[in-house]
């Protein structure tokens, strides 16, 4: 494979820019490789900033592998809510128990052990390797696949087949034998905050006088888009249904998507429906005899679908009894403890004002 620039020379300046410049985050204080793990699937698919205080609160409540096996999943997910992606919440608990129960506690230090953990794909297991265990193992994740695709000017979408081979093995020629804890790292970051999707800062890149597509003029124009699949758009509404200081939370069921969250009851808009008739709909359905009044509308994006969410309220003089499903009348004061997924967290900063939730920040 044609590589055009001496591999060492792109880890050496890279290690050098990641001295100076390597930010200060919380796992980076740790060689546990627990911490490691819980730090590295939290990162997956989300940013450094939403994942931080979630880290921080896992590690409190589950200090060790030990307590993640003990806990129920349940306890994990009241955890992730708001972070999405929830399947990783139940893939870090299966594998805590794979941990305690197969391998007496210790985590495997090897890539087929690691890829073995569900949720561990051959990126994650790279960066454990190395940040844990200062094990060289290329890494692939978003970010440094975005550098690879710059530094060597990749004309074909970054997550094409064909791309795909070609990015490993570039990744895997770059990374050094040496210093692997802090290359993992350095590259990542490189990815997070100099080569950013658009505008990449390439001023301020150790690597700009490498990169091939830098030196091509081409910064911009790469990773290039691969043809997107339309993603469909559902209609939904949610009703915060209250009484005397009480709001009504559904529970969704354990299986399936977003699987023991809460949420205001919500109902699918049938075709051609106008958001206040499947509200009222929605309150018929569940024998309430309420008059939904609009509150304000949601937008929240899941990996196959778009939801548009249309929000209203309603005061009830007799909390309804609901029959199916977990249910309960929180005040409303707690919502906001509440585990909700993440377009009924946003549905609640708009309840806030409709429904007069005593804002405890000014208190
Ligand atoms: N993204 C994934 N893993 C990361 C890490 N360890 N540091 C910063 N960003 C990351």
């Amino acid at each position: 494979m044609d590589i055009p620039f001496d591999p060492q020379d792109v880890s050496r300046l890279l290690l050098d820019w990641y001295g100076r410049e390597g930010r200060d985050l919380p796992w980076r204080q740790t060689r546990d490789p627990y911490r490691i793990w819980l730090s590295e699937i939290l990162l997956q698919q989300t940013t450094v900033a939403a994942v931080v205080p979630h880290y921080l609160r896992l590690l409190e409540r589950f200090p060790d592998v030990n307590a993640l096996a003990a806990a129920e999943v349940e306890a994990v997910i009241e955890e992730w809510a708001g972070l999405g992606y929830y399947r990783r919440a139940r893939n870090l608990h299966a594998a805590a128990r794979i941990i305690v129960e197969q391998c007496n506690g210790t985590f495997p230090d090897t890539l087929e052990g690691l890829q073995a953990l569900p949720g561990v794909g051959r990126s994650t297991a790279g960066a454990i390797l190395s940040i844990a265990f200062d094990k060289p193992a290329p890494i692939l994740d978003g970010n440094v696949r975005r550098v690879l695709c710059r530094l060597f000017a990749l004309r074909q979408p970054a997550r094409c087949s064909a791309a795909e081979k070609k990015l490993w093995s570039w990744a895997g020629a770059l990374t050094p034998e040496e210093q692997a804890h802090d290359y993992a790292q350095a590259i990542m970051d490189l990815g997070a905050t100099v080569c950013i999707p658009s505008r990449p800062r390439c001023q301020e890149c150790p690597l700009s006088r490498l990169c091939q597509g830098f030196c091509l003029g081409l910064q911009e124009e790469i990773p290039v888009s691969g043809t997107k699949k339309p993603v469909p758009t559902v209609g939904q509404v949610a009703v915060a249904i209250s009484c005397s200081g009480k709001v009504l939370l559904l529970r969704r069921p354990l299986e399936g998507m977003l699987g023991g969250l809460w949420e205001f009851p919500t109902s699918e808009m049938l075709p051609e429906e106008k958001p206040e008739t499947a509200a009222s709909r929605l309150l018929t359905d569940m024998v309430v005899q309420g008059t939904p009044v609009a509150a304000g509308r949601v937008r929240h994006a899941y990996s196959h679908f778009k939801l548009d969410l249309y929000l209203f309220r309603t005061e009830v003089s007799r909390p309804a009894v609901v029959s199916e499903g977990e249910n309960e009348w929180v005040p409303v004061e707690d919502l906001a403890d509440r585990a909700l997924h993440g377009a009924h967290k946003k549905a609640l900063a708009h309840f806030d004002v409709s429904i007069n939730i005593p804002n405890t920040e000014s208190v």
